[in-house]
């Protein structure tokens, strides 16, 4: 076995549950959470506003107590309903959205902030190489206020790397920056992270920054974590109906279940998973495609159209009254009521109808 199939999983998270009882309805903020990340491996936490994502990030760190389940960082336990570490013996470095940099000392003494124990030799060939893995060598001597939103962003995350922590959490830390700079900062702080080897989630509500940043996506929903794959399999396979509307856009289809096939409006199509009974199909816009309608046979109308120059979204409806958007190459024109014929690519996933 190599060391790292020994080495324990940088962060274990199984049956974490954290409820708030604050004024009226009691909420349920995290509710029976599972997650496994590798040890260095760098994750995402993806869902929208309110489901539970800092909340999350709080239980990892210590500064929330969970009501049940436990939290492993590198093997040692952290939590469960009895035990409780504090956060400052987890060995876990946080990066916030608004940085919280000390505005009055320099970025050397920002970084240094959690080398206080260390003696002055060993800090300063601490901080040398800090500096240098972050790119911010030269820029020591500044205050916060002279840096550029990125750069700020490269002190932060300098900071909660100096100690040289188990676990890097980062709270939706690119959100302050201008749409411009934000892609830029992802890639650098995704190079920085690997560089340092260092296990790290990163919250976020945006599924672009996301799907584009890290290799497995968490995707949390009220308060569960839904699934946990690679951003192509979320994309093309999601778990859930809930997952699927989430990440990227989905038409839904009803239709009935024979095992290997699905009947439904636009014909049988092949599955992808055996499926029985009521279901709903998923049908992402560019697996749908548009054909000249057929004589006699009841078509599709187009009903809305959106064109983006490198593709367009053209909305039909069905026969019987449901809609769906398709996204198309430019080069064809599709006028209000054009008559179409609706074809889809298979195979399909679909979801069993419980509503
Ligand atoms: N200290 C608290 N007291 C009461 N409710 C809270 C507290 N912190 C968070 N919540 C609630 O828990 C839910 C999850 O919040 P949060 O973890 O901040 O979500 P996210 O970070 O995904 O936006 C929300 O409904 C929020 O209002
Ligand atoms: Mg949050």
């Amino acid at each position: 076995m190599t060391q790292q199939e020994l080495a324990p999983p940088g962060l274990q998270l199984e049956g974490v549950s954290k409820q708030f009882d604050s004024g009226e309805a009691p909420v349920r903020a995290v509710n029976d959470v599972a997650l496994t990340v590798d040890h260095g491996e760098f994750i995402a936490l993806l869902g929208p506003s309110g489901c539970g994502k800092t909340t999350t990030l709080r239980l990892i760190a210590g500064f929330e107590r969970v009501d049940a389940g436990a939290i492993d960082i590198n093997g040692t336990l952290v939590a469960n309903s009895s035990v409780h570490l504090p956060p400052e013996r987890r060995r876990v470095g946080m990066v916030f959205q608004e940085y919280a940099l000390f505005p009055h000392v320099s970025v050397l003494a920002n970084i240094e902030f959690g080398l206080r124990r260390m003696a002055a030799t060993e800090k300063r060939a601490r901080t040398g190489e800090i500096l240098e893995l972050t790119g911010l060598a030269g820029l020591e001597g500044r205050m916060p206020h002279e840096l550029s939103g990125g750069q700020q962003q490269r002190v932060a995350l300098a900071r909660a790397l100096a100690p040289n922590p188990a676990l890097i959490l980062l709270d939706e830390p690119f959100s302050n920056l201008d749409a411009g700079l934000r892609a830029r900062v992802r890639a650098e702080l995704g190079n920085i992270l690997h560089a340092a080897e260092t296990t790290a989630i990163f919250v976020t509500h945006d599924q672009e920054e996301a799907l584009s940043l890290v290799d497995r996506v968490a995707v949390m929903l009220n308060g569960s974590v839904e699934q946990v794959a690679s951003p192509h399999e979320l994309y093309t396979n999601p778990a859930t109906r809930s997952v699927a509307e989430f990440i990227g856009d989905a038409n839904f289809l009803p239709g009935v279940g024979h095992g290997d096939t699905i009947e439904c409006e636009l014909g049988i199509l092949a599955t992808r998973k055996q499926i029985h009974g009521q279901v709903d199909i998923l049908l992402r816009p560019e697996n749908i495609e548009l054909l000249a309608a057929q004589p006699g046979r009841p078509a599709a109308r187009v009903r809305h159209s959106l064109f983006f120059g490198h593709d367009q979204l053209i909305t039909v409806q069905l026969p019987t009254g449901t809609y769906l958007t398709a996204r198309l190459g430019p080069s064809d024109a599709y006028e209000p009521d054009l008559p179409l014929r609706v074809a889809v690519r298979s195979p399909v996933i679909a979801y069993p109808r419980w509503y």
